[in-house]
């Protein structure tokens, strides 16, 4: 086919000797079948700004780091050059995130090239050579879903302790190549340290999985491997083998909010000396921790009528007078 406007810069530069045809248009972008370097590969050409929303991507982008000061400012304005930026940003975000899994071991699709917001990669194929079906596509006795989830699982972890969390794995994102399943699609990954939304994201991912393969391995319902993989990684214990069980107790004990007010009153007390000896004034006045009592249960409103509104009308209708 001729090559569609948004091609036709990598035709002409000859990163594509052809465009064979559509693939799939997502959210996100349009994908090609594209013939580059004389094999079948994938071009996935992210649509306009203006065609996607900027809604929630807040969520992903959180500790994401831009080197140039400039640039940053204009994007935290959010003027037209720093939307610009921002929309490189994420396309850059995919392709680095590529690059970064690949580097790590994680399955994902091999990029070939990036040109003109442009991402030329491996196309993933099923047995006979057709583009794979997505897992959402496929359906499983109970032992291959049980296989695909523990493949998918141990993918998840190898990201984590990469430092990334996909940010949008499901059923639709994960394609059912001839080796094997294949995670695609990282424009909203996010940084698992310096992202505050990490952890609620990477408990999502791994619900998405848990729900799709569930329904062929119900077993699988049963389990937390979200919450036990986040913890492991928080204590710095999680390696891309650490065996896991699915089972995990969240922490039981009780926060102790009395000696953490102590800490930050002794905290306080320290500043203050610190700045007398320094002969500064006093950082304001001190905040008082405020330690109020237990607000008493409200009493139950007396009810006149002990017994119960039906017995009540039953008793009403027995009184009525007989003529009515
Ligand atoms: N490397 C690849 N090999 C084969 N097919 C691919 C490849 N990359 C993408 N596709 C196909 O294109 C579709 C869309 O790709 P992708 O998920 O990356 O884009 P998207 O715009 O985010 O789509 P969506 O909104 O559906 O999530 C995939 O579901 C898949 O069918
Ligand atoms: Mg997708």
């Amino acid at each position: 086919m001729r090559a569609p406007p948004s091609l036709a810069p990598l035709a002409d530069q000859g990163v594509i000797e052809e465009v064979i045809c559509p693939l799939m248009s997502g959210k996100e972008a349009d994908v090609f079948l594209v013939v580059h370097r004389g094999e079948r590969c994938v071009a996935k050409v992210y649509k306009d700004a203006t065609q996607r929303s900027f809604k929630h991507r807040a969520e992903y982008e959180e500790g994401r780091r831009v080197r140039d000061s400039r640039r940053q400012r204009a994007m935290t304005r959010r003027s037209r050059y720093g939307r610009e930026m921002m929309e490189a940003a994420w396309r850059n975000a995919e392709v680095d995130a590529i690059y970064r899994l690949r580097d790590a071991g994680v399955r994902v699709p091999e990029p070939y090239d990036f040109v003109e917001g442009v991402l030329v990669m491996e196309l993933i194929a099923d047995a006979e050579g057709r583009p794979a079906p997505r897992l959402v596509d496929v359906t499983f006795t109970r032992r291959e879903a049980r296989d695909v989830f523990n493949f998918l699982l141990r993918e998840v972890v190898k990201m984590l302790c990469a430092g990334l969390v996909h940010g949008d794995l499901s059923d639709f994102n994960v394609l059912m190549g001839a080796d094997g399943p294949v995670i695609i699609d990282f424009p909203q990954v996010a940084d698992a340290a310096g992202n505050r939304n990490a952890r609620k994201l990477l408990l999502r991912d791994v619900k998405n999985l848990t729900r799709f393969l569930g329904r062929f391995d119900p077993a699988l319902l049963n389990t937390r491997y979200g919450p036990e993989m986040w913890d492991l990684y928080e204590r710095g214990t999680l390696e891309p083998d650490t065996p896991l069980t699915g089972r995990f107790k969240g922490p039981t004990h009780k926060a102790n909010v009395s000696s953490l007010l102590q800490e930050l009153e002794d905290i306080e007390r320290e500043v203050r000396a610190r700045r007398a000896a320094l002969g500064l004034e006093p950082p304001g006045p001190a905040r008082r921790p405020v330690r109020r009592a237990p607000e008493p249960e409200p009493e139950p409103e007396p009810d006149p009528d002990p017994t119960s509104p039906k017995k009540r009308r039953r008793r009403r209708r027995r009184r009525k007078p007989a003529s009515e």
